[in-house]
């Protein structure tokens, strides 16, 4: 394989076919024939999912695939497996009815049975071998995609190809997963794009923006592809708050690391602090100070840290310890997905900032287009109602929040996706980051991890209440 090979050398080629089949309003009315337009989505999709899979792993030697460069990780090579296993438990055998091709994998590629730092000493597929398993399940699934009746009258998981959806979305999770895993090997980089638009100076926007009081419609019932963890829409009242304009920068970041802030236990929750301890953590992960000037490792590649970037690579208690010291909070998810998707003119919620539209590349850094996050001010046509700019793409953003059921949340298909994390144990991300693929990045989507988690990549941006404390 071509180490150079670039990890996303079909952006431009993206099918468009599939676009132009794309429902004008995903949220409601379709075109004339839905049920042959998601047909086409989906296979765009699954399609799209591979092309990112097989970059992010042809690019490697097996050995390179077969290693496991962090405990916190999967080796590639599993991940590569579980793909295609999953993809034949739910669309070759429940979508499809089909006998399962190689039941003897299901064990070895249950994400419950095996912990990942447990997973190198499994009897894995060696790459070829995955890589031929994951063709072959992908023959089975396309002739599947063309056959089964995706109409809304039939079976729930098969409406509008939400099972597919569901499939494209499990790969491209997995493919930011790998993406992360490249990150933390400490090898050269292979993965090579573009760099993000620049932005207009920052400086030029106002720090934060209000958000007025009222309630919104949260999460949602008619997005065909939604995740059970969305569901169901329902009104939530928030009250006035200001939130930043853009994410936390880098720049931003550094006065707390200057004022001492990792010091100083003001600022830190008591679990914060004691990780902060515990872990001895002093900057955000893969950061390293070189005399005056902090340096980041970004793909295998030091550089010096990009102050106008969103900061990246901190976990929930560094996030909420900077809010803290900045005099602010994180805000909840509520708040969060309030500025993300309510629109004051029209009273009802977006499905992205900008509105309906599908996202390009003018509305956000998603898609693994760009390998970085752009300066926090890029992106003024994805701005938001409420006028904060990269909500959707770039960082990940840590919210306040739980991770926690809405009210009347029915776990679907399967229990494990969702209803087993939810608890005060996981604290929910919102946004999507620059790896993140379209297929996941919409207003309503919610990812989660443990507040100690630091090799996904996850920002912030920080909140205030508006109404003074008086006011009663
Ligand atoms: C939603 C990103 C937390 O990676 O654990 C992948 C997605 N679920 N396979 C994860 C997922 C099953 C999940 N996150
Ligand atoms: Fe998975």
């Amino acid at each position: 394989m071509n180490p150079e090979q670039s990890a996303n050398p079909e952006q431009s080629a993206r099918s468009e076919a599939a676009r132009s089949a794309r429902p004008a309003q995903p949220n409601g009315t379709r075109g004339e024939s839905p049920v042959a337009d998601r047909r086409a989505i989906a296979r765009a999709a699954l399609a799209r999912a591979r092309r990112r899979t097989l970059a992010l792993t042809d690019c490697l030697t097996d050995e390179e695939l077969t290693a496991q460069h962090s405990t916190l990780m999967s080796p590639l090579v599993w991940d590569l497996a579980h793909i295609g296993n999953q993809e034949e438990l739910w669309l070759v055998r429940r979508a499809g009815g089909e006998p399962a091709l190689r039941p003897d994998l299901d064990a070895l590629y249950d994400a419950f049975r095996h912990p990942r730092a447990d997973r190198p000493a499994l009897p894995l597929l060696g790459p070829e071998q995955a890589r031929e398993y994951v063709g072959r399940v992908r023959e089975h699934t396309s002739h599947v995609l063309e056959s089964v009746d995706l109409g809304t009258g039939g079976d729930p998981l098969l409406a509008e190809g939400f099972v597919f959806g569901m499939l494209a979305q499990h790969e491209q999770q997995h493919d930011e997963t790998m993406l992360a895993t490249h990150q933390l090997r400490p090898g050269a980089t292979v993965l090579h794009a573009p760099a993000p638009p620049a932005a207009a100076e920052v400086g030029a926007l106002p720090g934060e923006v209000l958000v007025a009081a009222g309630p919104f419609e949260m999460g949602t019932d008619t997005d065909p592809w939604a995740l059970d963890n969305e569901r169901p829409a329902h009104m939530v009242d928030v009250p006035e708050f200001w939130l930043d304009t853009v994410p936390v920068t880098n720049a931003a970041y550094l006065e707390f690391i200057a004022d001492g802030g990792y010091a100083d236990d003001r600022w830190w929750s008591p679990q914060g602090w004691r990780h902060r301890q515990d872990a001895d953590l002093t900057a955000p992960l893969f950061w390293r100070r070189d005399g005056d000037t902090w340096l980041r490792r970004r793909f295998g590649r030091t550089e010096p840290v990009p102050p106008a970037e969103p900061v990246l690579h901190v976990c929930w208690y560094e996030a909420d310890a900077y809010a803290r010291w900045a005099g602010r909070r994180l805000p909840t998810e509520a708040e969060w997905e309030k500025a993300a998707r309510h629109d004051p003119a029209e009273g009802r919620s977006r499905r992205y900032p900008w509105g309906d539209a599908e996202p390009t590349p003018e509305h956000a850094n998603l898609g693994q287009r760009h390998l970085r996050p752009a300066s926090a001010g890029a992106y003024p046509a994805g701005a938001a109602a409420c006028g904060a700019r990269q909500l959707l793409g770039d960082v990940w953003e840590w919210t306040a929040s739980d991770f926690l059921p809405y009210p009347g949340f029915a776990a679907f298909p399967y229990r494990e996706y969702s209803e087993v994390f939810f608890g005060p144990g996981h604290k929910v991300l919102r946004g999507g980051a620059f790896g993140v693929d379209e297929v996941v990045a919409r207003g309503t989507f919610r990812n989660w991890d443990l507040p100690i988690r630091r090799q996904i990549f996850a920002g912030f941006r920080t909140a205030r209440d508006a109404a003074p404390r008086e006011a009663r």
